[in-house]
């Protein structure tokens, strides 16, 4: 079989459900490399900071590598504006959806939610802007995680200056992260926190 006969979904036969759910696992198994694409396209966008979209996504993966962030993090802080592209108002929603079923509960929460975060920096400085937004999660178990998400990787990473690492040096982190099984409990451990800052591992990378 090279395709499928039908032309309804409600007709297919169970060889041919079978036969392109082995299409779509060989598929879903290059995501990682069809995401660090997309984020070299995000070289392109949003022009007028100093630094590109990715040079941003970079900048921000550093500074969580650097800290002594764990694999999660660091695979999250470097996507969390992959939603740039095709969602500029629920960016943030739309990265998360990519990551969750890869990361762990509190990674993913984080990133949903930095765009309501991200408004205490500028919400003051622009027509109908919230500086509070964040305020609506207060009392959210992943709150100061996401506040420290913010103010140490994210609203920090518009710097031309800063000593980025590559991009490939964190493309096995990618791999390795969307190689996982999809939603499994042991990675998505829900309520876990870990912390953004681990001293004596950032002591080690620095
Ligand atoms: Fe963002
Ligand atoms: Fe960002």
């Amino acid at each position: 079989m090279d395709k499928v006969n039908f032309t309804q979904m409600k007709d297919g036969t169970a060889e041919e459900y079978a036969f392109l759910t082995e299409h779509e696992t060989e598929y879903a198994s290059h995501t990682a490399d069809r995401l660090l694409k997309a984020l070299v396209e995000l070289d392109e966008s949003l022009s007028g900071y100093q630094i590109t979209r990715l040079g941003h996504s970079v900048q921000s993966a550093t500074r969580a590598w650097r800290d002594g962030a764990d694999i999660d993090w660091v695979v999250g802080a470097l996507l969390h504006d992959i939603g740039d592209i095709y969602a500029p108002y629920n960016h943030d929603e739309y990265a998360a959806a990519i990551l969750r079923p890869f990361v762990r509960e509190q990674v993913a929460w984080c990133v949903q939610t930095h765009g309501d975060f991200q408004m205490l920096y500028y919400g003051d400085k622009i027509p109908g802007g919230n500086q509070h937004k964040r305020d609506r999660h207060k009392g959210h178990p992943y709150f100061d995680d996401c506040a420290e998400f913010c103010e140490r990787w994210d609203q920090a990473s518009f710097d031309p200056d800063y000593d980025d690492l590559s991009l490939d040096f964190f493309v096995g982190m990618v791999r390795e992260v969307f190689a996982r099984k999809p939603y499994d409990p042991e990675v998505i451990r829900p309520g876990a926190r870990e912390p953004l800052v681990v001293e004596n591992v950032a002591v080690a990378r620095r």
